[in-house]
């Protein structure tokens, strides 16, 4: 008999929540028989500190093909990423194509895929913070109009993808990946020396992280949050790992990290963490605040309160169930909820449904049995 032939299945990854999302991902269809995964990297996110360690630190392999399209303009860098995941298309000539999340590398590889007449799975489909200033909200919409799959993580994206028209047949809540990753990596959390490296105590301090344009474009902004971060650091130590877009307007704008350091000992400015050291910082932390989509989400499953400062969240179910707050632009709302939870305000959280750790097997069942 005539063995099955092989399905190719191609994973996009591009940015750093993109590895955290791909690698449960990696290890479902990797497990399948007759499945041959082929990892792409689209360079989009390319430092040591965003990229190499979670490849480590999530077991993901060397990637395939790296298409090094990483920084430029959101249109040159999309450009370059079409170009190179085209060509590289030629070569593999896949079966399926998934993309996740909400990046330009998502976008970019999902136009090339559909066009190409290549099945395309959109894994975090239907989420919309109906903010079409964010570029991640251009990016959702275009590639939920586009792909034939799209794989949904909790109700709102079902109410959203229902509302736009789409085929029912398309859509499936499978839950989320991210999650998978969390659920998978509570052992290695658990034995990071984190806390200690940093010397902080369990829930003695806030972890923050900032990188939206909307919070560190304007120079006038950031340094309004820098200024908020450094007092609430007077109160308890606040950890504040740098993306690197933050990193270049602070220095841009004329900061001075090593003054700031020196006069606020308890704010704890650092590189950006690998994901298993951050995931430790996050379960032992007091409370979070951000700006961040992922860590809406990590903190709701953690029962961790999270603060977040900005206007819409496409991830409702992080308020509704979550531990998740709005603070808006207003860091005077903002620092009402801060005091909140430091002077021992709780939340209540439910785990959303089916962020159980199997939603990448979900997504598998799917792609490869057909259901
Ligand atoms: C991107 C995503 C955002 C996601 C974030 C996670 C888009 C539109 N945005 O934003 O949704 O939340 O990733 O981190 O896709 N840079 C480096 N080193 C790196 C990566 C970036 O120096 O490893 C620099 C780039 O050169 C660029 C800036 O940081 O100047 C922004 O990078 P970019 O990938 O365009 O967007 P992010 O802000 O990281």
């Amino acid at each position: 008999m005539k063995p099955d032939p092989m399905q190719k299945i191609v994973l996009v990854a591009g940015t750093r929540p993109n590895f955290v999302k791909v690698a449960p991902l990696w290890r479902a269809f990797s497990q399948r028989e007759n499945v041959e995964v082929v990892l792409i990297h689209t360079g989009q996110h390319y430092d040591e500190a965003m990229s190499r360690v979670f490849f480590d630190d999530l077991g993901l392999p060397e990637p395939a093909f790296n298409l090094n399209a990483g920084g430029k303009s959101h249109a040159r860098q999309t450009a370059a990423i079409m170009e190179r995941f085209d060509e590289v298309m030629d070569q593999i000539r896949p079966d399926d194509v998934v993309v996740v999340g909400d990046v330009n590398s998502t976008l970019a590889c999902s136009l090339v895929a559909v066009k190409r007449g290549i099945r395309t799975s959109h894994v975090e489909a239907g989420l919309r913070s109906f903010d079409r200033a964010m570029p991640e909200e251009i990016n959702r919409l275009a590639t939920d109009a586009i792909a034939d799959l799209l794989f949904v993580s909790e109700p709102s994206g079902l109410k959203n993808l229902q509302r736009e028209g789409v085929a029912e047949d398309k859509i499936h809540f499978v839950g989320n990946v991210m999650i998978d990753s969390l659920v998978y990596a509570q052992e290695s959390i658990r034995t990071s020396r984190a806390l200690e490296s940093l010397r902080l105590k369990e829930r003695e301090y806030v972890l923050m992280t900032l990188h939206r344009p909307s919070n560190v474009d304007d120079s006038v902004r950031l340094q309004q949050v820098m200024d908020w971060i450094m007092g609430l650091s007077l109160r308890i130590p606040v950890v504040l790992p740098l993306h690197p877009r933050t990193l270049s307007n602070l220095e841009k704008s004329g900061s001075d990290l090593v003054k700031m350091r020196s006069e606020y000992p308890n704010l704890k400015i650092t590189a950006p963490r690998g994901y298993i050291d951050f995931q430790r910082l996050l379960k032992g932390a007091r409370m979070v605040v951000t700006d961040s989509g992922g860590l809406q989400e990590e903190t709701t499953w953690l029962g961790i309160p999270c603060v977040t400062l900005r206007e819409n969240t496409e991830r409702p179910v992080t308020i509704d169930q979550g531990t998740n707050f709005l603070a808006g632009s207003s860091l005077k709302e903002a620092s009402g909820m801060v005091d909140r939870f430091l002077n021992g305000g709780m939340t209540i959280n439910d785990k959303p449904d089916l962020w159980d750790g199997r939603a990448a097997e979900r997504i598998a069942k799917i792609i490869v049995d057909g259901g």
